[in-house]
């Protein structure tokens, strides 16, 4: 008797190195949304919730990254490999310090999509590719926020009217 067929049996794997690097990113998205997710809290704790709000949110924004690419692979039928993620630790003292923080992070994220995309071409992965494009634009969109929000930070330094302005301004884009 024949064994019986399992849905998407046939969908070809992913080459492993792209499965890798992608399981890896996954890992930055996640660490991404802890570090948000812990500046939300300093902002609040700072008197600047309109900011911590907008922080908390991008945390949702990262772990909604993380699970476009997971889905990826499962579609693939890949093993997506959960990363273990570490308290974040950063030294700061001004709200402007986080936003320098958060845009290096970017830049560190956007420099890893684009070997990844260069990956994925090399390789003749499409699917892969056009994943990637939708992060590459994505991280266009995400370095400019956090460097006009940076800043605008930086000029209002500890000018605390300043500061409760962009902080209600970060809160209106909710
Ligand atoms: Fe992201």
């Amino acid at each position: 008797m024949d064994s019986p067929t399992l849905i998407g049996e046939n969908i070809p794997c992913m080459n492993p190195d792209i499965a890798d690097a992608m399981n890896r990113q996954i890992g930055m998205e996640f660490n991404a949304a802890f570090l948000y997710l812990s500046f939300s809290g300093l902002m609040n704790e700072y008197g600047m919730r309109g900011t911590g709000r907008w922080l908390r949110a991008h945390f949702h924004e990262e772990c909604a990254h993380a699970l476009k690419i997971l889905d990826h692979l499962e579609l693939r039928r890949t093993t997506a490999v959960l990363p273990t993620i570490s308290s974040p630790s950063f030294n700061w003292e001004t709200p402007a310090d986080l936003f320098r923080i958060a845009l290096d992070h970017e830049r560190v994220v956007t420099s890893s999509i684009h070997s990844l995309l260069s990956l994925c071409r090399r390789e003749n992965d499409f699917a892969g590719e056009q994943l990637m494009m939708d992060f590459v634009r994505e991280q266009l969109h995400e370095e400019a926020t956090f460097a006009s929000i940076f800043h605008a930070l930086e000029c209002a330094a500890h000018d605390p009217a300043a500061l409760l302005q962009i902080d209600s301004q970060l809160a209106d884009q909710l």
